[in-house]
């Protein structure tokens, strides 16, 4: 494996964790890994992973080991991070129901371990609460894993998020609609808002792992890093939490970090 890892100062004065690994692969090679390592250590930790692009070859490899019996996942308590407000799991575009396809299905988990972020209540704001709730009960994210979109976002949580924000509705911007069309008939079939874990939610877990892939993040990356910390780089809130963050990037998504 050809990976460097270096710690980096945030502005707390602790450390997170950044790995810069060769391409693509060894990004879903490796978090696969710290997500293997958790849960062998954990078997009924709550934890969040995402949907996009970047998690495609991470849920291969963990659906990989889990069919080879090698990681076992049955107890594990599944919080979807994201989706579009209105859609849930049996529409066919939802996040959710990407998320089943790609692993919740092939990963055989059980319908009773899997929790869905509630964008069909009746009441966005009691819907919201009793999500946080339910993973408070769980005991609190174990581990939460996210990517980082375009314009830096973590989950949902769009430029001007707030640090201290929890899961909620809230508007998506063009550009995250923009970036999502490819799963639809062309942005203005996107729906306009969402439901998210909020940035505290997300930093209240115990362990965080950011994953980046491809030049495309490059410029991005580098504000989220080495940029100010800031609700315009949702991201850069990450570095608030100093050793409990993993970044796994490849060469080329880190080509611009100084
Ligand atoms: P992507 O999305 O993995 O499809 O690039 C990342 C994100 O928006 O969180």
């Amino acid at each position: 494996m050809t990976h460097d890892q270096a710690t980096r100062s945030n502005e707390a004065g602790s450390e997170l964790h950044m790995h810069v690994v060769a391409d693509y692969a060894e990004v879903s090679r490796m978090a696969a890994d710290v997500i293997t390592r958790v849960v062998q250590e954990n078997p009924e930790a709550a934890i969040t992973l995402p949907t996009g692009e970047t998690p495609r070859g991470m849920y291969q490899e963990l659906v990989r080991r889990i069919q080879d019996g090698v990681l076992d996942f049955s107890r594990v308590q599944f919080f979807c991070l994201d989706e579009y407000w209105g859609k849930g799991v049996d529409d066919e575009t939802s996040l959710t129901a990407w998320l089943d396809d790609v692993f919740l299905r092939p990963a055989g988990l059980d319908s009773d371990h899997v929790h869905f972020v509630p964008s069909l209540a009746l009441d966005p704001v009691e819907g919201a609460a009793a999500y946080e709730q339910e993973i408070e009960r769980h005991g609190g994210l174990r581990l939460a894993v996210v990517g980082l979109g375009p314009n830096g976002h973590i989950g949902f949580n769009e430029p001007g998020s707030p640090v201290d924000s929890r899961t909620r509705v809230l508007e998506l911007t063009k550009q995250s609609r923009n970036q999502n069309a490819a799963y639809y008939d062309g942005e203005s079939s996107i729906p306009d808002k969402a439901m998210t874990m909020g940035i505290a939610t997300i930093l209240d877990a115990d362990l965080i792992v950011l994953i980046v892939s491809g030049a495309s993040k490059a410029d991005i990356l580098k504000a989220t890093l080495e940029g100010p910390i800031t609700a315009d780089v949702p991201g850069s809130f990450l570095r608030t939490v100093g050793e409990r963050l993993i970044a796994i990037v490849d060469q080329e998504a880190a080509s611009k970090i100084s």
